[in-house]
């Protein structure tokens, strides 16, 4: 193929994606990310973020990553394994360790890499996934990895605990591994994790857990979804979390017992082939996990917010799905309508991304509403009578 008809078809790919209106902009945000975003000059109240504590303009945790880098310099340098692990990066494996509850930590650069890093480690040949058919992309992602890897992949319907445990009773792998979101990140709802770990203790499974949209936000002290579901940290646990939403930060990690995340140390492709982050990153990690551990204020007025947003929209022609957690996601059905329903928000100064797919099923476009800890009642309150008005 000639390169003028590589992009023929590029161009031709694209214009299909104009057609049906699912081509993607990115805004340029003139502000840093906060309750108020300004975008081309326009001042907009932000419901789009994944920034569930407010964290990511926080002073302390800017101050923490600019001493950080006068201390230890702009980047790693290498990966982990060669000569990139500084001692932040080694401390905050063990805070993270002790802040989960589990015997130890490993720490990624994206909550993609260590979603990346887990599936295919932990299942090869004559082994088998069983994942939710709504996991995120990276776990998606993951999965094909494990497949090439010649592990058999089944998937279950959204949370049907019965269906899951119909393909665990039938499995004859060797190693079984359930792969999980315990906050699902487009529809917000969690996952039932505490039957799910019962199957995992009966099927003799490992259990992989997603906790990129609980953590920091659920259980006591933000611990995470299986605090909130009182769940041990158990050795058939693989805990993932991200960094770059309630902790506001970047990054992410993984938890399990000595022997997994050392197994992951050695095997994980994704840990071992990447330059590791910049240890300022882990010097502002460290600051945002002890406001994360002293956050119930702020956790207080997450949830108050998110029961004011439900308790306004009840009633409304638009399904609201019965989501617990920070994810608000208001079904709106087609794509164009979806899109409308956004660009009419943006014009009243609120700004609440349209989701379309693939990253939800066809004919469930939606606003996911991200309600964040520094939103105010008045902020709710406007977002509220517009979507009133317009829906
Ligand atoms: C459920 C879930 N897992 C993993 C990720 C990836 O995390 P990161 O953005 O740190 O790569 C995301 C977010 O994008 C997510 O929503």
């Amino acid at each position: 193929m000639t390169s003028r008809s590589l992009e023929d078809r590029l161009a031709s790919e694209l214009a299909d994606l104009e057609t049906a209106g699912l081509t993607r902009r990115r805004r340029v945000l003139e502000s840093p990310c906060g309750r108020l975003a300004t975008v081309d000059g326009k001042n907009v109240l932000n419901f789009a973020a994944n920034d569930y504590l407010g964290l990511a303009g926080n002073a302390e945790i800017a101050r923490a990553l600019a001493d950080g880098a006068l201390h230890w310099g702009a980047g790693a340098g290498a990966s982990h394994l060669v000569s990139g692990h500084l001692a932040p990066h080694e401390a905050l494996e063990k805070e993270i360790a002790t802040f989960t509850g589990f015997p130890r930590a490993l720490t990624f650069s994206t909550g993609y890499l260590a979603n990346l890093a887990v599936t295919p480690t932990f299942a090869g040949r004559g082994d088998a996934v069983f994942a939710d058919k709504l996991n995120h992309a990276s776990l998606i992602d993951a999965m094909q990895l494990a497949k090439a890897n010649g592990a058999d992949v089944q998937r279950y319907a959204h949370n049907d605990v019965a269906a899951l445990e119909k393909l665990l009773a039938a499995s004859t792998a060797k190693h079984k591994l359930i792969v999980t979101d315990a906050v699902f990140s487009m529809d917000g709802d969690l996952a039932p994790l505490p039957l799910i770990f019962a199957l995992a203790e009966r099927y003799d499974a490992w259990l992989v857990i997603d906790d990129a949209h609980g953590f920091g936000v659920l259980g006591p002290h933000g611990r995470g979804s299986l605090a909130h579901f009182n769940l041990p940290a158990s050795p058939r646990i693989l805990l993932m979390g991200t960094l770059g939403k309630a902790a506001g930060v970047g990054g992410a990690f993984v938890a399990g017992s000595e022997t997994a995340i050392e197994y992951l140390l050695q095997k994980g492709r994704s840990y071992i082939f990447t330059t590791a982050q910049p240890p300022a990153i882990a010097c502002a990690l460290a600051k945002s996990l002890s406001i994360i551990e002293n956050g119930d204020a702020l956790r207080a007025n997450l949830m108050a917010r998110i029961g004011q947003l439900r308790d306004g929209l009840a009633g409304l022609p638009l399904q609201l799905l019965p989501s617990p957690t920070a994810i608000q996601p208001l079904i709106v059905g087609e794509n164009d309508a979806a899109v409308a329903l956004a660009k009419a928000l943006w014009e009243r100064n609120l700004w609440v991304p349209a989701i379309r797919p693939p990253t939800v099923p066809k004919g469930t476009a939606r606003l996911r509403i991200s309600v964040s800890a520094a939103h105010t009642e008045a902020d709710i309150a406007q977002l509220v009578s517009a979507l009133k008005e317009l829906a």
